[in-house]
Order: C-alpha cells, then sequence, then structure tokens
C-alpha cells in the first residue's frame, strides 16, 4: 500500500472500520476537524449529541441539531454510524433531577424516547448503543434511575422498542469490560440471559477506555471469542489509550502504538471488524476536561496529535490493518 493511504483507504481494503467520535461544533467550526474527520475514518459516532440531556431540553421537546448534522455528514460520507446512546444513567437532562415520576410514566417516557429517536434514524443509523454501562463493576446490575425505577426489565424493553423502529444492530455496551474479568464475566451471564429471552440483542460493544490499565490483548480476543460463540457481533467502541501521569512509561508514544496495533490485531483475529476511537484528535479527548481526569491521565490518548499530525498511534492501527 502506498504511504497517501490514508486509515480509512486502510480499512476499506481490509474490511474493517475505524471510527471516532465527533463533536459537532468542532465539524461545523473547524475545517481541519471535518477534513480529518472525513478522509480518515469509515466510521463515526456522536460523541454526547444522541444522549438524552442534549436531546431533551424539556419533557416533551427534543432538539435534533446537533445530532443530525453528526449523523448526516457520516451518511453523506458513506461512513458507519453508531448512536449512541438510548439509555443511559449519565448525562440525563437538567430537568429529570426535578421530576416526581411513578413507574408507569417512566416507562412511557423512555419508551418513547427510544422510538422517537431509534426511529428518526431507521435507516441512517447502522448500529445503536441501546442501553449503555447497566451492569456495575463488581458484576451486580448498576443502581440506577432506570433500574430502581422499572427493574431489570427495562433491558429487555428498551431492546424491543428500539427494534420496533430501527433496522440497526443493537448493542449493550460497556467500559471495564474489555478483557475476561469478573465485569465481563457479568456481562456475558447477562446477554446470554437476554438472548435465552429472545430479546433483539445483536451485539456488545467493548469501550476500551485504556486510562492507565491496559488490557492484555490475548485477554480481550478470549473475551470478543466468547460474545462471538453466543452469536453476537463485537465491536470496540470507544478507545483511548493514557497512562496514570504517575506511571508514565519511558516510551509513552511507542506503548500507545503498539497497544492500538495490538488490539485491532486482536479484534481482527477473534472475528470484530469495528474499531471506534474517543475522539479525532488529541485536543479534543475527553480526558483533558472531564472531572479530575487531566490531573490524573496523559492527556494524549488518540491517534492525531492536537495539530492533526499522524502519531505513531496512527501507524500502529494501520500497521496492524495492513498485516
Ligand atoms: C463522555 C464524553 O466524551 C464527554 O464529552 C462527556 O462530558 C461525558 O461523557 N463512557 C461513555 C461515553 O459511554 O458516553 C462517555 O463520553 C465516556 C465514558
Amino acid at each position: 500500500m502506498s504511504d497517501e493511504a490514508t486509515l480509512r483507504t486502510a480499512a476499506d481494503a481490509s474490511d474493517f472500520r475505524i471510527g471516532a467520535a465527533i463533536d459537532p461544533d468542532a465539524l461545523r467550526s473547524d475545517p481541519s476537524y471535518l477534513r480529518t474527520a472525513k478522509s480518515e475514518f469509515n466510521a463515526i459516532t456522536p460523541e454526547n449529541a444522541l444522549k438524552m440531556g442534549p436531546l431533551r431540553p424539556s419533557r416533551d421537546t427534543y432538539d435534533f441539531g446537533d445530532a443530525d448534522a453528526v449523523v448526516d455528514f457520516g451518511v453523506e460520507h458513506d461512513m458507519y454510524v453508531r448512536g449512541h446512546t438510548l439509555v443511559w444513567h449519565n448525562q440525563k437532562p437538567d430537568w429529570f433531577q426535578a421530576w416526581d415520576y411513578t413507574g408507569d410514566q417512566l416507562r412511557t417516557f423512555l419508551r418513547d424516547h427510544v422510538h422517537t429517536v431509534a426511529g428518526r434514524y431507521r435507516s441512517k443509523i447502522d448500529a445503536w448503543d441501546v442501553v449503555n454501562e447497566a451492569v456495575a463493576d463488581d458484576g451486580s446490575m448498576r443502581d440506577t434511575v432506570w433500574y430502581d425505577a422499572l427493574g431489570e426489565e427495562y433491558l429487555a424493553d428498551a431492546f424491543r422498542w428500539a427494534n420496533e423502529v430501527t433496522d440497526a444492530d443493537l448493542y449493550y455496551n460497556d467500559y471495564g469490560a474489555d478483557g475476561i474479568n469478573e465485569k465481563s464475566d457479568a456481562v456475558y451471564d447477562m446477554v446470554e440471559g437476554l438472548l435465552d429471552d429472545g430479546v433483539p440483542i445483536d451485539g456488545v460493544g467493548l469501550q476500551m477506555h485504556a486510562l492507565g490499565d491496559h488490557p492484555d490483548p490475548g485477554s480481550v480476543a478470549e473475551n470478543v471469542r466468547r460474545f462471538r460463540d453466543l452469536g453476537l457481533d463485537v465491536q470496540i467502541t470507544e478507545m483511548d489509550v493514557a497512562f496514570h501521569v504517575d506511571d508514565v512509561s519511558e516510551n509513552p508514544d511507542e506503548d500507545q502504538a503498539e497497544f492500538y496495533g495490538d488490539v485491532v490485531a486482536a479484534c481482527r483475529d477473534a472475528g470484530c471488524d469495528t474499531v471506534v476511537t474517543w475522539g479525532v484528535h488529541d485536543a479534543s479527548t475527553w480526558l483533558r476536561s472531564f472531572r479530575d481526569f487531566g490531573e490524573r491521565f496523559t492527556g494524549d490518548p488518540l491517534l492525531f496529535d492536537d495539530r492533526y499530525d499522524e502519531k505513531p498511534a496512527y501507524d500502529g492501527v494501520k500497521g496492524a490493518l495492513e498485516d
């Protein structure tokens, strides 16, 4: 392959998808951002625009401006579009806090939300993270507003409601379940239970926020394989690679590159065909602005640096695609 090949052409040539989480403001205001997004990636997901908070200014209204901008950009440039996310306990609207709902009201509200949002993008969005982060770190069901008011049934309901209105593949998505561990065991049991109950679930999304702790790629491959053996697809949905600030390796750029390459290779080997990175370039990473993450982790976790130059991590991914 010639040096002019982009990540996107390398991915296309190996029937693989490399994606990035997208910020609609950057898309509108920064031509380099837009150019990098469309020439280097063949998959995208709105980083925040499809979450309930941004979408629902009030209980009865929707604001689809930002979400449409990102989804339409993906469709226009022939990209695979991941929708993120229909049911999550974080980034709910501010007004939600003060709402004194009954269980029935909440169930109706959530059903309408899923129907409206997933239905709007019926044939434009290729895969939806229907439920995000429903499992706690110790493997128990996470105690969220949804679980609290609706019980475990909300999971099956959400997938069924989504299935009524969209052609997209339907995913369960979570963090910290990338390799074989207590949490991924719990996710495995949960999705196996959903399948046994005939719930329309197509895949599992492994977020792969490798922040400080980097899972063993062999264990990731083994994990991908066991979900594949259940008949599910697996995608890496939110990858970024950082180090604890007080435990940075001697060659962080090279180690980051190696890990990216190893994960893409492990993923391909085990039958996963999509890796989405959580941002286009280092300047847009959530790690620099989210809570105290900026103090805890190195803030350059992506494939392009602040000036949109390709990093060793870029070559690591490309190399794994061309192998
Ligand atoms: C993050 C975004 O990147 C931030 O901009 C936002 O402030 C918080 O959420 N798991 C997920 C993503 O599923 O939606 C989160 O995205 C990162 C962790």
